[in-house]
């Protein structure tokens, strides 16, 4: 079995949740405590050994081009200034030279055609794709995954109470052992009472070659979306799905109330702000 070497991150959405925040500033550019949302997602991918890292961008993303190069202003004065901490976290940020692409999507034509975009440099091998605003605390989830993973498709999953099922997309489940789940079928955002489980897929996937040949025919789903979903579902009987169960906690960055918890739960989790900020919010909701 080939080993998952690439990951896509598909950053060419419009943000229109975040407006006016989202206008010219990228969402995935939007921090938790201090790090874009985007920074987590490379961390994490990088953590679990991936080398190449591919940006399927649009327009006005160029920030986050600049925050993964060097700031050769920044960094001159940080040197001069001494401040060598700030140096080192600015310059640990840097990817190997050559292993960092871009390419753009020209319309924000849904996540399936962002990842489309990247067909020739996914090449003949299974890759990663990793959404930034789903942001997952506790262990990394496409480690997880890499460390699971035994060829064919597979997304992350978390079991999601039954009313909220039609904000993502939900298993129909074979064989399910508590943690893995094969994967028989797909629905995109049903109502509950049409879902076939409350299992929902969350933003990481590690998809096989064969899928870009679905994202070929270019076929709209839900919200007249090109969906990475629906092209996974087609291949159901010809490759192998299965979803596995993460152990971290995972926030919906794309939504104002999951960023706000986002920032609120990394925040408690720091050192230096967490036992302060415990302090301020227990006296502010009394
Ligand atoms: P969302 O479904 O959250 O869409 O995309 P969005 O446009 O970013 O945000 P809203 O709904 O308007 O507020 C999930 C991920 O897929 C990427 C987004 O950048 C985000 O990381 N995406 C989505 C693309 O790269 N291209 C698309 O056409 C759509």
């Amino acid at each position: 079995m080939q080993q998952v070497r690439k990951a896509i991150f598909p950053v060419g959405g419009l943000g229109t949740r975040f407006l006016p925040a989202t206008k010219a500033l990228p969402k995935e550019m939007l921090t938790v405590v201090d790090k874009p949302l985007i920074q987590y997602a490379v961390e994490e991918a990088a953590d679990a050994g991936i080398e190449e890292f591919i940006f399927v961008t649009g327009r006005n993303k160029s920030a986050i081009e600049d925050h993964f190069d060097h700031s050769v202003e920044l960094e001159a004065t940080l040197a001069a200034k001494g401040k060598t901490q700030a140096l080192d976290m600015v310059q640990q940020m840097m990817r190997n030279p050559g292993s960092v692409i871009y390419v753009r999507q020209q319309e924000p034509a849904g996540l399936g055609h962002a990842v489309w975009c990247a067909r020739h440099l996914a090449q003949s091998e299974p890759v990663a794709v990793l959404l930034a605003d789903d942001l997952i605390l506790g262990t990394g989830c496409l480690g997880e995954m890499i460390s699971a993973y035994n060829g064919g498709n597979m997304v992350a999953v978390m079991d999601v109470p039954q009313n909220e099922t039609a904000s993502y997309g939900i298993v129909t489940p074979g064989a399910d052992d508590g943690r893995i789940v094969e994967v028989n079928g797909l629905v995109e955002k049903p109502s509950p009472k049409d879902a076939p489980s409350n299992i929902a897929v969350v933003g990481r996937y590690i998809i096989e070659p064969g899928v870009f040949t679905h994202l070929d025919r270019q076929e709209q789903g839900a919200g007249g979306e090109i969906q990475l979903t629906d092209s996974l579902a087609r291949q159901i009987g010809e490759v192998p799905f299965s979803g596995l169960r993460f152990s971290g906690e995972r926030f919906d960055c794309g939504s104002k109330i999951g960023f706000l918890q986002a920032n609120i739960a990394f925040a408690l989790q720091r050192d230096e702000l967490g036992q302060h900020l415990k302090s301020w919010l227990t006296e502010r909701v009394k």
